[in-house]
This record gives structure tokens, sequence and C-alpha cells, in this order.
């Protein structure tokens, strides 16, 4: 497929091609001068119809080391706002003749619907409840360092625990999909309003009692509650979240010893995590989480626009 919609559209070869494909970047990442001509001449759209931080920063900044013009179109501030609709909008970007878009959109599917219509590859940066794929990549090269640091070569059989508002979650489909297809088993822990009913299908583990989940876990990782999808679901207060679901020092000793602890970002510190959990040494990988989405997005443009350039290699 010429754009990214999702994990589950890659063959599990494609996610460790793309992992493999990201390692230069974290390389280049390192030096003092951050930069190739792989792209230049190339223009990339970021159109963000949702806020982002690390996601819409890192696509920026990762088009713009390989040498491309990058225009960002933050929804908010577009003709989007006068009434146009997100087909004439995703029109009107096609004919500015660009060679990649990268997309954020509330409603689950709307990626697809744009890359349906334009020229060039679109790359999902978040649809709405669906998945956010860059997110479970950077994760799993995250991850990989992590393990590697440990000594581990493989996925095969690591125990790792998603806890938070599954039911909102892009990033735990994401997750759940990359990591199994790496060789993970993964379990899920949720309030049971925030559990997605039939979630079992895609081969995990149900929990409520955060606790029992932890048992053996030896990655935990922890998923902030999405107030603004919120639809009337029950859930604790804050203070509540925290003590049934929240991550606290004596709640990571439960897991695995050495257990690797990681947060997709943004936190909500005291609620679903502590600081002194988050910002464990050794322990917390969540910085290293947003410097390997720099080098995964700038492996998913690369790779995307290989076909246009008249490149060979996207496997
Ligand atoms: N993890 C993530 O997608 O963060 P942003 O919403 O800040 O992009």
């Amino acid at each position: 497929h010429r754009s990214l919609l999702g994990i589950g559209q890659l063959e599990t070869h494609q996610i460790h091609y793309l992992l493999d494909e990201a390692e230069q970047w974290v390389e280049l990442n390192r030096q003092s001068k951050k930069h190739t001509d792989r792209l230049a001449g190339l223009t990339i759209i970021n159109a963000f119809f949702e806020n982002s931080t690390r996601t819409l920063l890192s696509f920026e900044i990762a088009g713009k080391r390989l040498g491309a013009d990058v225009v960002n179109m933050h929804a908010a501030q577009s003709s989007v706002k006068k009434g146009e609709t997100l087909i004439d909008t995703a029109m009107t970007l096609n004919a500015m003749r660009v060679d990649a878009i990268v997309i954020r959109h509330g409603s689950s599917g709307a990626v697809q619907l744009i890359a349906e219509q334009v020229d060039c590859p679109v790359l999902n940066a978040g649809d709405g409840q669906h998945e956010h794929p860059t997110q479970g990549l950077l994760d799993a090269l995250a991850l990989r360092h992590a393990l590697r640091a440990r000594g581990r070569q493989e996925f095969n059989g690591l125990v790792v625990t998603i806890c938070g508002d599954i039911l909102h979650s892009r990033v735990a489909r994401s997750n759940i999909l990359c990591l199994q297809a790496l060789g993970a088993v993964v379990r899920v822990c949720a309030p049971p309003a925030l559990m997605p009913s039939g979630i079992e299908a895609m081969g995990v583990e149900t929990f409520h009692d955060f606790n029992a989940a932890l048992e053996g876990a030896e990655v935990v990782m922890m998923l902030r509650l999405q107030n603004e999808r919120m639809q009337g679901q029950f859930i604790p207060s804050p203070r509540e979240y925290r003590h049934l679901y929240g991550l606290t020092a004596e709640r990571l000793a439960r897991a695995a010893p050495d257990a690797i602890v990681m947060h997709p970002g943004p936190m909500n510190r005291g609620v679903e995590i502590d600081s002194t959990v988050a910002d464990l040494a050794g322990r917390s990988i969540i910085t290293d989480q947003v410097e390997m989405g720099v080098a995964i997005r700038m492996a998913c443009l690369d790779v995307l626009t290989r076909r246009a350039r008249g490149v060979e290699g996207w496997a």
C-alpha cells in the first residue's frame, strides 16, 4: 500500500523493515549536524484536525531533517472553520501537488477517506479511536532499544500490560497489533466502562484489577484518560482512578523486577502515573519514546515516498 493507515495493514516483515530503517535516523539524530537531502525537493503537508505536540513536531522535524519542504495546516486556523468539507480540504491540498500528506483527525476512518481521494501517500497521525501507527512503531523501537540494553534481542513471549482508557485509545490498538506481530503477549487493563467489548478477539487478556494485570509484567504501558472523548462513561474521580489504576512506585513493585515503564504522552501526572515512576531512571523510557518518534517518522516518510521518487525498497 502506498499509504500508512494502520499497523493492521502491515506484514510483520514490514514492521521489522521500518524499525530497521529507523536505526540510521536514530544515529543521524544523535549527531550535531542532523540533515540529509534524501527528500530534497519534496513537499509534505502536516494536516492536523486535533491538537498535538509530539506527533506534529516530530513529523515536522522528520521531514525537515530529510530535506523536504514541510508545511503545517492547523484545522483550527484553516477554512475548515468556514465550513469546508474534509474531502474539499483534501482535494485542495492535493491540487498543490504535495508529495505526502500527514493527517490527524478526530474521526476513525477519516484518514483512509482522504487517502482514497489524493494522489500522494497519506500517513495516519492518529484517527479517532482507530489507529496511531507511527506511535505503535516508535513504541516498538524504543522498547527494542531498552530490551537490547538489557541483553534481550527478541520480543518473543515478552509480557506487556497496557493500562488505562483502552476504549478510546488508538495508541492501544496500534500497540496491540504491533507488539503481537513482534511476538509479545499483550494484557489490557481498564475500568469496566473503558474496556471495549469484544477486545478479547484481538488476542489480548483483559483485566479490571490492575494489581493482577501487573503480576509478571515485563513492560507496563500507561494511557491517559481521554476526557475529550468521553460520552457519559462512568469513570472514577482522578483520586479514585489513581487509587485503582494509577502506576505508583508501590504498584510497580508488583511487576517483574526491572520492568520497563512507558507512556505515549501527554501524561496526567498524579492520575494514571506518579512522577516517581514517570521519571524513574533506568526504568521509564518515556523520553526515549519521544526520541524514537522522530526516527520512525523519518523512516516512514522516506519509505512511503520511494515509489514516487523511483527508488526501490519498500519491502
Ligand atoms: N503521543 C501522542 O500522539 O502525543 P501528541 O498528541 O502530543 O501528538
